[in-house]
């Protein structure tokens, strides 16, 4: 990937490990104008990265690396764009609490190292940067492939695995998160605690930010659904299966269902009166309802406006109709 800047400026090293200073160099440290297009460079990875595994928002960015204690690796290639340099991918990991089941079916509760977004530049794929870039991770946080856990792991990602480490067999979990029987083997007794909770007290989804980005993009039933964006569906993997836009599930439009078109519905200026009446709802509940927690909050109060959009549809078209004497 070029940028307009110099990427060797940027990055001193092949690799640069970057936290949540977003630091790459001693340099960079001193110069805000160097953090800017540090920030450039994260934010169009995660974007592209998103793009490849048809996630409908990135996962990475720098505002999401500043607030959380991940660490991304960044590869570049220093010699190509007329030596300016360019950067070939990278590779985020981080620390998940996460409640996983072992292979008796039991729930265990452990803390490992897990592999959250994983990118090479598309022409670049297939080359080896991949394997050189999760090397090199493995040794700076010492630790071995089959003791990480990897969130929701796309089937180019379940192949790399396979190849370069021999992770085959993994054990079934019920949230997204992907561990292998070595897993389980090599953990001593004290890295995973048994959870002592009876079953339906344990949360089965852990969280993660995939789950988080689909939920707040999961799309709902006319007439309160927004655009529906491809998403990568882990039932529909297949070993086979690259995850390369090309094989991306095809965008479902609103065009393709004219039923389902606000516009032709009979009762448009009724509908207008009512969305009219929900934008106002939706700005006033957020301004009763808004904190810190955030975009939580804030879905909460699109939700309560969407309870008072129906109420107050089915109110006007009852209304209307027994003004037009059908009932
Ligand atoms: N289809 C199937 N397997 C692939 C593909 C592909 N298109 N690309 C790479 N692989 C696997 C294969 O096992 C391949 O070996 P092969 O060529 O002999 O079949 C092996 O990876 C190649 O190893 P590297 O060259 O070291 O890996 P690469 O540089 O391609 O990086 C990566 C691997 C990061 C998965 C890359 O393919 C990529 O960016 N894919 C798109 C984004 C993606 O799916 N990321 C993982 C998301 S899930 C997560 O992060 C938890």
């Amino acid at each position: 990937m070029e940028f307009p800047f110099d990427i060797n400026q940027l990055f001193s090293e092949r690799i640069s490990v970057l936290d949540h200073n977003l630091v790459a160099s001693r340099q960079s440290k001193e110069r805000p104008d160097l953090v800017a297009n540090i920030v450039t460079v994260v934010d169009e990875l995660g974007r592209a990265s998103a793009r490849a595994q048809q996630l409908p928002a990135p996962i990475t960015s720098a505002s999401k690396l500043q607030s959380q204690k991940h660490q991304v690796y960044l590869m570049k290639d220093r010699e190509s764009s007329r030596g300016s340099g360019i950067v070939v991918g990278f590779l985020k990991v981080g620390y998940k609490k996460l409640f996983l089941l072992d292979r008796n079916g039991a729930h265990v509760e452990a803390e490992p190292l897990c592999v959250l977004d994983f990118y090479v530049a598309e022409t670049l794929q297939r080359h080896g940067y991949g394997l050189e870039l999760f090397k090199f991770m493995l040794q700076h946080q010492n630790v071995e492939p089959e003791l990480m856990a990897y969130d929701r792991p796309s089937t180019k990602l379940l192949a790399f695995l396979a190849k370069h480490y021999s992770l085959i067999q993994s054990v079934p979990q019920v949230n997204n998160f992907v561990a292998f029987e070595g897993f389980f083997h090599k953990r001593t007794v004290a890295q995973l605690r048994r959870v002592k909770k009876p079953d339906g007290e344990i949360k089965p989804y852990s969280s993660m930010e995939r789950e988080v980005v689909r939920q707040e993009q999961r799309s709902l039933p006319w007439p309160f659904a927004p655009p529906q964006s491809p998403q990568r569906s882990v039932s529909s993997l297949s070993p086979n299966a690259g995850s390369s836009p090309s094989r991306a599930p095809p965008c479902v439009t609103h065009s393709s269902f004219p039923r389902d078109n606000r516009e032709h519905s009979p009762q448009s200026p009724l509908i207008d009166c009512c969305r009219t009446r929900r934008s106002k709802l939706v700005r006033v509940t957020k301004r009763l309802v808004m904190d810190e927690s955030g975009q939580r909050v804030e879905s909460l109060s699109v939700w309560i406006s969407r309870l008072i959009f129906v109420s107050t549809f089915q109110l006007c078209s009852s209304l209307s109709r027994s003004q037009l004497g059908f009932n």
